[in-house]
């Protein structure tokens, strides 16, 4: 069954833009995971939104890592449900300690480019 979760995901143009966050409501199973979720906003409703692109949804590239709700989580390991904050929200941040390049994309050092 399809619930409405809002999403409040960091964007940041480019290495040197100021962020903000971005609010988007989605209907999902929120068994999905927040990764899966990402990409559907992605497809969905907003093209420009850069994610990480490399998928193995296994837990093993580590691309995926972000801070969800404040804590630093593989998203495709992460269920939409078991991370839901009180008031239904998710709140997504690329990883801390990493360089942000575009969005929820971080890359790991000077020579990075988007
Ligand atoms: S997509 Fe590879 S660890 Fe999440």
């Amino acid at each position: 069954m399809k619930k409405k979760v809002l999403f409040e995901v960091y964007r940041q143009g480019s290495k040197d833009a100021c962020g903000y966050f971005k609010e988007y409501l989605l209907a999902i199973d929120d068994r999905i995971s927040v990764y899966d979720a990402l990409w559907t906003i992605r497809n969905e409703l907003d093209t420009s939104l850069a994610l990480p692109y490399f998928r193995c949804r296994k837990g093993v590239c580590t691309s995926c890592l972000m801070r969800i709700n404040g804590v630093q989580r593989l998203a495709c390991r992460i269920p939409v449900h078991t991370t839901l904050s009180e008031d239904g929200i998710i709140r997504v941040e690329p990883p801390k300690g990493r360089p942000i390049l575009k969005d929820l994309v971080a890359g790991w050092g000077d020579h990075d480019e988007v």
